[in-house]
């Protein structure tokens, strides 16, 4: 009696425990056995060992951790139909994203379970079979996509009584049947184009623009249209609301042509029309901002299943490309390949995508020079995250570093309020950037090129060293394409004429990084008149006069005791600018070259003496101790 008195107390205790342990342990288990009884390609971090809320990708737990309460799982590659009695245990669920994934099979007979419902996005699935679920039971639910998936049979009449309901997408399935009366004054959007539906428009779906009632067998003196619109071949991807107003040039082509043949009337009410969508793509734009990620463009093959996101393993982001380009983005940069966003994503991941210009490689020869530079993980390795291929559009999607690039740290405004880089902070730069070239040669069996070595693909990692980003591009693009202003500059002599990067010419590209960091100049800049300067010449010249202080960055001079490293590597500086490739050294001796300078490591820094002593101002900030070996606080949300 007193054992079982005592083990029940013991049960009860635990129950009381978890509930203080703040883990919804029911939830964490009915995710996991979701996961684990459904294939998916993109590996998560969802560690049994780990506190779901807060840690697991793509989950979202209420405020106090009791429940989960949204699971967003775009593009994880999930694959096979969703296993019962898993996701519908989570019932306290309001948002579920499982877009763009290959998930098949009926639409799960369980999910009315999930009471709070919300928000149900399952467009570009492989789900097929007829809705038989009743509506009715989800109350709340606001918005519905099943677009881009194989459902078949009628439109559920119960969706009728969902009286929140401001969204229904169920473009690109197979319905059949006629349309249900859904007068439900909340509804804003909904979308049925190219499907099976016959009969007419129900009167209260009139007032929605004809064109989401397109590919249908509705009859046609009910339909609002008198002649059908041509279809554009390669028609932009119907169902998005946001690039709604983007249709193509040859679907505008289309609209005026039919316009023509309805006469002079619809032509002006389509000038109108014109007019609305105009405004509605200034929007749009403006969200992506500054206007050049024109995004219809890799919307419209965006959702090809072969054309996802790719992602490396042990990423943790959990977003796909619809995300990318619904996020804010800004212009950080037009470099030699394309142009480089900052993109925020709605849940306030920031990343840097770049858009590639005039690839030459095919998709092939794309991925695999991905995977090569994909797989490189080193401190000194800007990480590639996730790419994208489609014949439009070649992205990549890498880390954020909120420090921005060297080139900017050193040739941005140098004005009152700028914080100047220090001889330590340089030398933990150069010493940094030296390792990652170093590892990304070590790619391939040793014959890896970056082919792009420039201050501005230098950034600074979480322990301030630096960190080399953009390798491996060179070779994917086009040979003809004019990169000459830029990487000018950077480029070994011998490049000029072949074009061709090698890793002799990467190590000529680094010593120009090097001779950047020293004298603080840009690699081609303009003295007084209009005559153009290119850096090496210029520390040749100097040089050859005698080793003179000339050289150096002014920032620099304020610091004492420093002289006799800024020389060394400056002669390390000049061997890299070495006129014939195999006169220059190879970067594991570089690196071991300028460890020797300086050693940079916890145990051992600043070993040329103390330079706080300096009276002129302004001090230098002290650069943060090395032995923080924390991860890269903005990028990695692990
Ligand atoms: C889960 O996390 C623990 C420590 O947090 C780690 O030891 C273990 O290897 C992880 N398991 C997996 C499968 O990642
Ligand atoms: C889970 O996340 C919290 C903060 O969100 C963190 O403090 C904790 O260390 C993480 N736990 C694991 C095992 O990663
Ligand atoms: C559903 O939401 C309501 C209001 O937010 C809440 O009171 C209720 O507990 C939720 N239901 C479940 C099963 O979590
Ligand atoms: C329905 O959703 C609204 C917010 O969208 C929320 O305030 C309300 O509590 C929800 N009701 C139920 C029953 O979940
Ligand atoms: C979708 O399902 C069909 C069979 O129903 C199959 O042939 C097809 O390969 C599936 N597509 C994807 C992308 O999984
Ligand atoms: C329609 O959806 C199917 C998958 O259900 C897909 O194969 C097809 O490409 C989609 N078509 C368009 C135009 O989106
Ligand atoms: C729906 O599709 C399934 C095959 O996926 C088929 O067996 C069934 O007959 C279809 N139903 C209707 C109403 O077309
Ligand atoms: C709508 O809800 C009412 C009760 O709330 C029910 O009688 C009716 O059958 C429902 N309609 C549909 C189409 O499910
Ligand atoms: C899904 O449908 C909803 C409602 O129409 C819409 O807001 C959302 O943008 C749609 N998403 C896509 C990808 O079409
Ligand atoms: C569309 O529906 C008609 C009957 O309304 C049927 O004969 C036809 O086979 C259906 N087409 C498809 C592609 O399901
Ligand atoms: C509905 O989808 C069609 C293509 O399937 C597209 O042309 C149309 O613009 C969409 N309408 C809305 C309002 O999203």
């Amino acid at each position: 009696m007193g054992a079982l008195y005592i083990f029940s107390w013991i049960l009860l205790l635990g129950m009381v425990f978890y509930q203080g342990a703040s883990d919804p342990v029911e939830d964490k288990q009915a995710l996991l056995d979701f996961v684990n009884n459904l294939r998916h390609s993109r590996s998560l971090n969802w560690n049994v060992s780990t506190a779901v809320c807060g840690n697991w990708t793509g989950v979202t737990c209420s405020q106090d951790c009791s429940r989960i309460i949204a699971v967003r799982l775009p593009g994880i590659g999930l694959h096979g139909p969703i296993p019962p009695n898993t996701i519908s245990r989570l019932s306290a669920l309001q948002i579920l994203s499982l877009r763009s994934n290959g998930i098949s099979g009926n639409f799960p007979s369980d999910f009315p379970n999930l009471k709070n419902l919300s928000f149900l996005y399952l467009q570009y699935n492989n789900f097929s079979g007829p809705l038989s679920v009743d509506f009715s039971v989800w109350k709340n639910l606001t918005i519905v996509n099943l677009s881009n998936n194989g459902f078949n049979g009628s439109i559920p009449t119960s969706l009728s009584n969902l009286t929140h309901l401001q969204g229904l997408n169920l473009a690109n399935n197979s319905f059949s049947g006629e349309i249900p009366d859904l007068s439900l004054p909340s509804l804003q959007q909904i979308n049925l184009s190219n499907n099976n539906l016959s009969g007419s428009i129900p009167k209260s779906l009139r007032r929605f623009p004809p064109s989401v009632f397109d590919g249908n067998n509705i009859s046609p003196e009910s339909s609002p249209r008198a002649s059908p619109i041509p279809a554009p071949i390669d028609r932009p991807h119907p169902l998005k609301p946001r690039s709604a107003g983007k249709l193509g040039e040859t679907a505008l082509l289309g609209i005026i042509v039919a316009a023509c043949v309805l006469g002079i009337v619809a032509f002006a009410f389509l000038i109108i029309v014109c007019c609305l969508r105009r405004t509605r793509e200034d929007e749009f734009s403006r969200k992506l901002q500054k206007g050049e990620m024109s995004p219809e463009k890799v919307v419209s093959r965006s959702q090809d299943a072969n054309n996802r996101l790719f992602f490396f393993e042990g990423c943790t982001y959990a977003f796909d490309l619809e995300d990318l380009l619904r996020a804010s983005a800004e212009v950080l940069g037009k470099g030699t390949f394309g142009i480089a966003y900052k993109a925020v994503l709605e849940d306030a991941t920031t990343v840097v995508v770049k858009r590639l210009k005039e690839v030459s490689a095919g998709k092939r020869d794309f991925e695999q020079q991905m995977e090569v530079v994909g797989s490189i993980r080193h401190e000194n390795v800007v990480e590639l995250k996730a790419y994208y291929y489609s014949k439009d559009e070649k992205l990549m999607v890498y880390d954020f570093y909120s420090q921005g690039s060297l080139s900017a740290m050193l040739h941005g405004k140098r004005g009152d309020d700028r914080v100047p880089l220090d001889w330590d902070a340089r030398m933990k730069i150069a010493i940094g950037a030296a390792r990652g070239i170093e590892r990304i040669h070590m790619e391939s069996g040793g014959k890896f090129v970056h082919g792009n070595v420039k201050s501005s693909n230098v950034f600074l990692n979480s322990q301030q060293l630096g960190c080399v980003s953009d390798a491996g591009l060179a070779t994917i693009m086009s040979p003809l394409a004019p990169p000459i202003s830029r990487a000018a500059g950077y480029r070994a002599p011998e490049v000029t004429d072949t074009r061709k990067a090698t890793q002799p010419s990467d190590v000529y590209s680094f010593g120009v990084v090097l001779l950047e960091l020293l004298t603080g100049k840009s690699p081609i800049h303009t003295t007084g008149g209009d005559e153009i300067v290119h850096l090496v010449r210029w520390v040749h010249s100097v040089v050859r006069e005698e080793w003179t202080a000339e050289v150096f960055d002014v920032e620099l001079l304020r610091y004492p005791n420093i002289e006799e490293e800024m020389v060394e590597m400056l002669q390390i500086a000049l061997a890299c600018v070495m006129r014939m490739p195999d006169q220059r050294p190879k970067m594991p001796d570089l690196v071991k070259m300028i460890e020797n300078v300086r050693r940079i490591d916890p145990e051992n820094r600043a070993s040329s003496g103390n330079r706080s002593g300096s009276s002129t101002p302004p001090p230098p900030p002290p650069p943060p101790p090395a032995e923080v070996t924390d991860r890269e606080p903005k990028s990695e949300a692990s």
